[in-house]
């Protein structure tokens, strides 16, 4: 391999930054390197990965399971680990479809993104038919139980999908699990984290590419927002599904770096791109430079192998044939991924005790504790600091009506400041619920 003396100085400078700030992603210069044969192969030059979405009735096909193995290193579930799938019924969990996918992948020494612990559709019937504090509480089961049991197994999670309007509003999209409160989002991932602390954590969307959308800014801000107050948020997913009426915008690197820059992983989540030769081609290409180009975009997923294998298979949208011939879109993607970029390093869900960004910084984990007629407990979990605020707002009716391990001041008669008070980092309080069960939102900062 050759380094250019500039390369030589950049890869010097980026030792000394990893080795002093484990988890973050650096820029390297990436070396030159003989061309690889495989999107996998390829993408592992620069750190990344290269996924397909899978699907479980198509693992008897020889020719799907041949391309699957040979050319890709990261797999998606496409439905199998979605909630209609994983609960079909409350509190019955169903993972065979969605095992046979992961083992398939770990035996091939592939990782798995999983997709998705909660979205306001594809809901098993049962919880389309919830609303409010019940459905809150399912969701978050729902979370708990599902990322729990693929604990360890799962590179990334698409913890919440979908959850932004389309259109000019910028705001969230109306659902059942939207209408159970806006702190929904981070609920989801609170729970995600306590259930999986290794794996990362991602929002994941469509319509998010174009950097002037008012959807892509309110996504944004949401991230911003959730790394301002600690709340465990890693990555956020890119769904790229493209077509004539929504083409890769011409600011897309623009997107994806400026999302990095907040602190998360970026990933191209579910890439297809309408069409068919050389136009098609030079638009996989734009996408995949485009992530070359930000050392945070750690991997790239296309949606499906073959083109009969689409969800939308009559735009013949992604790389390889009917046939599973490699098409000109495939070979733009593969010279894309030869030609390098820059490197990304891997990181490991962000420890607010090690991030080099973010010093000290807290995260504040809720946890149920006893409940009565009229009251429940509740119970948070500081960590990252010791010298943390958190802030605990409760819903009307409800009233705290009592604390421990904490001296708390009172901003209004709902929400309550608690500091530490010598005894730990956990603390606890008492909710009088007056008919409202929700869990209380919480947020932390470092005082
Ligand atoms: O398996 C049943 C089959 O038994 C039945 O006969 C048939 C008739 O309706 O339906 C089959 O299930 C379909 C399933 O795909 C498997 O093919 C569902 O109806 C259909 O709704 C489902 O569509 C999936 C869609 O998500 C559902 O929301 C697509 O395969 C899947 O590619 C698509 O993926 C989504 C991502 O999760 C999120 N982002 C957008 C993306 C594309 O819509």
């Amino acid at each position: 391999m050759t380094l250019t003396t500039k390369s030589v100085a950049r890869v010097a400078l980026v030792s000394t930054l990893v080795a002093a700030a484990a988890g973050a992603a650096v820029l390297v210069a990436s070396p030159a390197s003989g061309a690889a044969s495989t999107l996998a192969a390829a993408a592992q030059q620069s750190g990344r990965y290269f996924g397909t979405a899978v699907a479980a009735n198509k693992l008897s096909d020889s020719t799907y399971v041949g391309i699957l193995n040979r050319e890709f290193d990261m797999v998606t579930a496409e439905n199998e680990m979605k909630m209609d799938a994983t609960e079909p019924n409350q509190g019955q969990f169903s993972y065979g479809n969605a095992d046979r996918i992961v083992n398939q992948a770990r035996s091939q020494g592939k990782r798995v993104r999983g997709h998705a612990l909660a979205w306001h559709s594809q809901q098993p019937g049962w919880m389309q038919r919830m609303e409010g504090s019940a459905l809150r509480q399912a969701m978050l089961n729902h979370v708990t139980q599902v990322a729990s049991y693929y604990r360890g197994k799962i590179y990334a999670w698409d913890v919440v999908n979908e959850a932004f309007a389309d259109g000019s509003s910028g705001g969230r999209r109306d659902s059942n699990l939207q209408r159970t409160g806006n702190d929904w989002i981070e609920a989801a991932f609170r729970a995600a984290r306590a259930a999986d602390p290794g794996a990362k954590l991602c929002y994941n969307d469509y319509n998010t590419d174009n950097w002037s959308h008012a959807k892509t800014q309110g996504v944004y801000r949401m991230v911003q927002d959730f790394k301002s107050r600690g709340v465990p948020i890693d990555c956020v997913g890119f769904q790229a599904h493209f077509n004539s009426g929504n083409p890769v915008p011409s600011n897309y690197h623009t997107t994806l770096q400026n999302f990095a820059n907040l602190g998360v992983d970026v990933q191209i989540t579910e890439l297809d791109i309408e069409g068919s030769g050389s136009s098609q081609a030079e638009q996989f290409k734009g996408v995949t430079q485009a992530c070359l180009a930000v050392a945070r975009c750690t991997g790239i997923t296309v949606w499906g192998i073959r083109d009969s294998d689409s969800w939308r298979a009559s735009g013949t949208p992604l790389l390889f044939d009917r046939n599973g011939n490699k098409k000109a879109a495939y070979n733009a993607v593969l010279d894309a991924l030869n030609a390098g970029g820059t490197t990304t390093v891997p990181t490991t869900p962000t420890d607010p005790t090690t991030d080099p960004q973010n010093p000290e910084s807290c995260t504040a984990t809720y946890s149920e504790g006893e409940k009565w007629s009229d009251r429940f407990n509740g119970q948070v979990t500081v960590s990252g600091t010791d010298n943390w605020v958190v802030t605990v707002t409760v819903g009307s009716p409800q009233r705290i009506i009592a604390t421990w391990n904490t001296s708390p001041t009172w901003e209004t008669a709902n929400v309550m400041t608690a500091r530490p008070n010598g005894n730990g980092n956990t603390f606890g309080f008492t909710i009088q619920h007056g008919g409202n069960w929700n869990w209380p939102s919480i947020s932390c900062r470092v005082a």
